[in-house]
């Protein structure tokens, strides 16, 4: 998992994107809240190779109130998860990778941390959608201050997450039934 670090600081802008130290330090501490989707490709020799193409990853935190401080340790046993990146490589993005990913990964997490209660992330203005579409509702804007925009906070209530999802999945099956 060593291999993420270069990717992720190449797809954010410099000021946002995290550093190799803290993205360590998410590996060792908080491994099972890292998921990844990986992608299987066979050549013309039958060779198959498998390559992350996107991730997400979180730490736990004991107060549900996002801070810097917050953000910047694991506390095992925490009863929320702050999601720190959702990335997919360049190449597959705008297919619907990371909706899928976010619509996965709470009942990833659950299995490993059956006692988180809920799970926050901070955003910028023009992702509020992408996650609105993995579940999470806005909550208003952020008091963190990390590079140059205002962040807005959302989260999603693990109690509502699976019948929230199955909504969603019900509303794409119906758009996509709309235009074709
Ligand atoms: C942001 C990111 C994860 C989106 O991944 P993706 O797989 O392309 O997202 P999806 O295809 O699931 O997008 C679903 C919806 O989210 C919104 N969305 C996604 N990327 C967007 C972008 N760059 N700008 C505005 N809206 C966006 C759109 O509404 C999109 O629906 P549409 O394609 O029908 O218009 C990807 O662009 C990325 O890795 N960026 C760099 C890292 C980053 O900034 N991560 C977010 C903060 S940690």
């Amino acid at each position: 998992m060593t291999c993420l670090s270069p990717p992720h600081r190449a797809i954010r802008p410099a000021d946002e994107a995290a550093t190799r130290e803290k993205l360590d330090y998410r590996i060792n501490h908080a491994g099972d809240l890292f998921m990844g989707a990986v992608a299987s490709m066979g050549d013309e020799e039958g060779h198959v190779k498998d390559s992350i193409i996107g991730y997400i990853c979180g730490t736990l935190a004991n107060s549900s109130e996002l801070t810097h401080e917050s953000m910047s340790k694991h506390e095992p046993g925490g009863r929320t998860l702050c999601i720190h990146s959702v990335c997919v490589e360049s190449a597959s993005r705008r297919q619907g990778l990371a909706t899928r990913m976010l619509r996965a990964y709470p009942s990833f997490v659950r299995e490993h941390q059956p006692q988180i209660d809920e799970i926050r992330l901070i955003c910028k203005a023009y992702l509020v959608q992408l996650y609105q579409q993995g579940g999470f509702d806005i909550v208003g804007p952020s008091p963190v201050v990390h590079g140059q925009d205002p962040w807005i906070e959302m989260k999603l209530d693990m109690a509502q997450v699976d019948a929230k999802i199955q909504q969603l999945e019900e509303l794409d099956r119906k758009r996509r039934s709309w235009y074709f």
